[in-house]
């Protein structure tokens, strides 16, 4: 499914548009006056954490690669364009519809600059180690969630018989032959298991790794990979086993729905006191946020493929805690948080996996929350409403709860550092305005 609204888009990297045009958003912030209700529908699009997976693992291929769904947003923008740089031919077949071919891809080494802007750059280690036995990638960059060690994707890599070392500012990768093995993380980590996932496909013989993430994103590249040849299984379980092969094919791939843009809207929805349709959804990955808004009496409806979330009384008060899938995603912390700060009572909201993820607390301050954080715990007590305030994105989920207060609270708010927001939303605006919420993206004066 493409869920672009056509009329309002323009295809990435049009011949002569340069990378700080089309990925950077820092002179520009959101303006919004809310205090309304938001009603309507939204349609979800491909998930982010999946395409920026999917893109370098599709370097695997000896063949083209064409895969659906693919966000618009600036995480995706960046990896098209180190593809370019590294001679891969990529483009848009037509909105969401992106096709790879890896055939006269002439280096090991991934753009540095490009590389230090985001997370996921990681994954290239893992393809192109699979590919040619080496890779060369920056030490990756993205939000600044506290520590962010790779350790689990080297000791994997390592197990595989690579040799890793960090030379200037870089992870540089070589093996003299991939060999399958067994692989026991001490940490369940999302890039890890894809990452050890990627390499391991070429390697030779069995790798059977342990203690992974469970994750639908897991389970969609390992579904992708398999597509392309691979044989992997028990992904979406705590043991996947992968016996290598030696080549991979090109396949066509739809990139499943982004489950945290839909909590993201599901959250907007409550704390609007609106009443939203979300569309193109996969219910059951959003199990633990149904249960949770239940819980607090907003309004739950479920289809096949649509979430139905609707405002009846003022929430009550809650507790969460962040932890692997299935259990409630750290992604959607800020979000929750920001509804708990005008439900009833006192909510606990304690973070698991990163360890400096309340820095959004003190801009949510600003509007009036009452927020104590201690340590790795969040003590939240609901207040009437919140009031505008100017706002500064601290990070990408982040910055989606400051725009998710701004339409709570009655009056001009206006959020700076919108890039962030913009790395992993597509068309935020557009969809917001879709549900009659007053957004809008203005250049910035200063
Ligand atoms: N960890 C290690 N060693 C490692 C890897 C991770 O100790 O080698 C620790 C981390 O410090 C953290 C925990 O393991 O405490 C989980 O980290 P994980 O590796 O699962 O995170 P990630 O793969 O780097 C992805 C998402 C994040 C999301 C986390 C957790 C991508 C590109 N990023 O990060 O998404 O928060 O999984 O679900 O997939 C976001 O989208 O806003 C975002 C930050």
């Amino acid at each position: 499914m493409v869920c672009y609204n056509k009329k309002e888009y323009t295809p990435p990297f049009a011949m002569g548009t340069t990378i700080d045009e089309r990925c950077d958003n820092s002179l520009e912030k959101y303006v919004i006056n809310g205090g309304k209700p938001l009603t309507g529908e939204v349609v979800i699009s491909g998930a982010k954490n999946v395409a920026v997976a999917m893109i370098p693992a599709a370097l695997l291929s000896d063949t083209p690669c064409v895969l659906e769904n693919v966000p618009d947003i600036s995480d995706v923008r960046i990896m098209i364009h180190m593809l370019k740089k590294m001679n891969v031919d990529v483009y848009y077949k037509e909105p969401g519809v992106l096709y790879i071919d890896s055939t006269k891809m002439n280096t090991t080494k991934v753009p540095y600059e490009l590389a230090t802007k985001m997370r996921a750059s990681y994954y290239f280690l893992g393809a192109l180690l699979g590919k040619y036995n080496e890779a060369e990638v920056a030490l990756p960059g993205g939000c600044h969630l506290g520590n962010r060690p790779i350790d689990q994707h080297l000791k994997g890599f390592e197990a595989l018989g690579v040799q890793t070392e960090v030379k200037a500012g870089a992870i540089v990768a070589k093996s003299n032959a991939l060999t399958g093995a067994p692989v026991f993380f001490d940490q369940v980590s999302v890039g890890a298991t894809i990452n050890v996932m990627l390499c391991a496909c070429k390697a030779k013989g069995t790798t059977i790794i342990e203690n992974v993430a469970k994750e639908p994103h897991i389970v969609d590249v390992a579904n992708f990979l398999n597509s392309m040849g691979a044989k992997i299984k028990g992904a979406g379980t705590d043991t996947i086993k992968i016996v290598g092969v030696k080549e991979l094919k090109g396949s066509t791939y739809s990139i499943i729905p982004d489950q945290i843009e839909a909590g993201t809207y599901m959250m907007m929805a409550a704390a609007t006191k609106g009443d939203v349709v979300i569309k193109n959804v996969i219910p059951r990955h959003l199990d633990c946020l149904t249960a949770k808004l239940n819980e607090m009496g907003i309004g739950v409806e479920e289809g096949d493929d649509f979430i139905r979330v609707f405002y009846k009384k003022r929430p009550k008060k809650t507790m969460v805690k962040t932890l692997p899938y299935p259990g409630f995603p750290t992604d959607m912390q800020p979000l929750i948080a920001t509804l708990l700060c005008v439900s009833e009572g006192t909510s606990t909201v304690t973070e698991t996996i990163w360890d400096s993820r309340f820095k959004y607390t003190e801009e949510l301050k600003k509007m009036g929350a009452d927020i104590k954080v201690s340590g790795n715990m969040a003590m939240i007590t609901g207040v009437d409403e919140l009031s505008p305030a100017p706002l500064k994105a601290t990070d990408l989920r982040a910055g989606a709860a400051m725009v998710i207060a701004g339409l709570m609270a009655r009056g001009t708010t206006e959020i700076y550092d919108i890039f962030h927001v913009e790395r992993g939303y597509e068309n935020i605006v557009q969809k917001i305005k879709g549900m009659g919420g007053n957004i809008e993206k203005i250049e910035t004066e200063d």
